[in-house]
């Protein structure tokens, strides 16, 4: 893609189909997993060479900690092998990574792991990342917008005007995803067309691109066809284009 400005700013992806990817392959779905964890090397790499300069990753939902056990410890498992084994590498290529959601849900030992990493490729101040590494764990969309909302309330608790003038980028600040653009493109792998309480408020016009790609199949190639796709877009808000 030579066009830079159809270089999507922040791509987004509902990673699907790890359990269908090792049941194919007559394996227990952590097989799956394991296997997915190469795909987002490779997504953060097409990343990196393609100019995107936001890539989030829904990786845990609220609902999926209605999972069994064993299927969630295995997940966290994997999260915290992640950091440990990637870390270096993505400080390195000036990568910053950050996790957000309801994170207090989370594990003290994996957050701890989590709060360190994010210390280590936090960028120093004036320096811009390469990329922002966003990893939705513990996430659901309407989970965020009820916390913003709480937030807004409390902040506007003794002064009923101010609540009143409260406008939409108040509540967009409020968001764990403040600061963060909204996504260009949110892509969803495994063939399921749904949204299963992603980024809800912040999705308000991302494109949406629903592909069949199972998630551990999910490589550089078919990140570079999904910006193709994007660039062929026409992205018209409402207006007259
Ligand atoms: C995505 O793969 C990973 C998570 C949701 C944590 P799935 O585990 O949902 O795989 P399928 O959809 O059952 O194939
Ligand atoms: C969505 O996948 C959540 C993540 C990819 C983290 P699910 O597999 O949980 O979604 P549903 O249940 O098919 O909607
Ligand atoms: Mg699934």
């Amino acid at each position: 893609m030579n066009d830079k400005s159809k270089v999507p700013v922040h791509v987004s992806i509902i990673m699907d189909g790890n359990g269908r990817w090792a049941r194919q392959r007559g394996q227990e779905r952590v097989y799956g997993h394991s296997h997915g964890v190469e795909s987002v090397r490779a997504c953060v790499e097409a990343a990196v060479e393609t100019g995107v300069r936001y890539l989030s990753l829904f990786a845990f939902s609220e609902e999926n900690w209605g999972r069994p056990d064993s299927e969630v410890s295995t997940l966290m498992g994997l999260m915290f092998k992640a950091i440990a084994n990637e870390m270096a590498a993505l400080k390195k290529q000036g990568v910053r990574f950050r996790v957000l959601g309801n994170v207090d849900r989370l594990d003290k030992e994996l957050l701890t792991s989590i709060r360190d990493a994010e210390a280590m490729t936090a960028p120093a101040p004036g320096v811009e990342p390469v990329l922002d590494l966003i990893i939705f764990l513990s996430y659901s969309g309407k989970w965020d917008i009820l916390q913003a909302a709480k937030k807004l309330a409390k902040k506007y608790a003794s002064d009923p005007e101010g609540l009143e003038n409260a406008s939409l980028d108040d509540l967009s600040g409020l968001l764990v995803t403040a600061g963060v653009p909204d996504p260009d493109l949110i892509i969803r792998t495994s063939g399921e067309q749904r949204i299963s309480n992603y980024l809800l408020w912040q999705a308000a016009y991302s494109e949406l691109l629903f592909v069949d790609t199972l998630w551990p199949d999910f490589r550089k190639e078919e990140f570079r066809s999904a910006l193709e796709e994007y660039s062929k877009r026409n992205r018209r808000y409402g207006k007259v284009k």
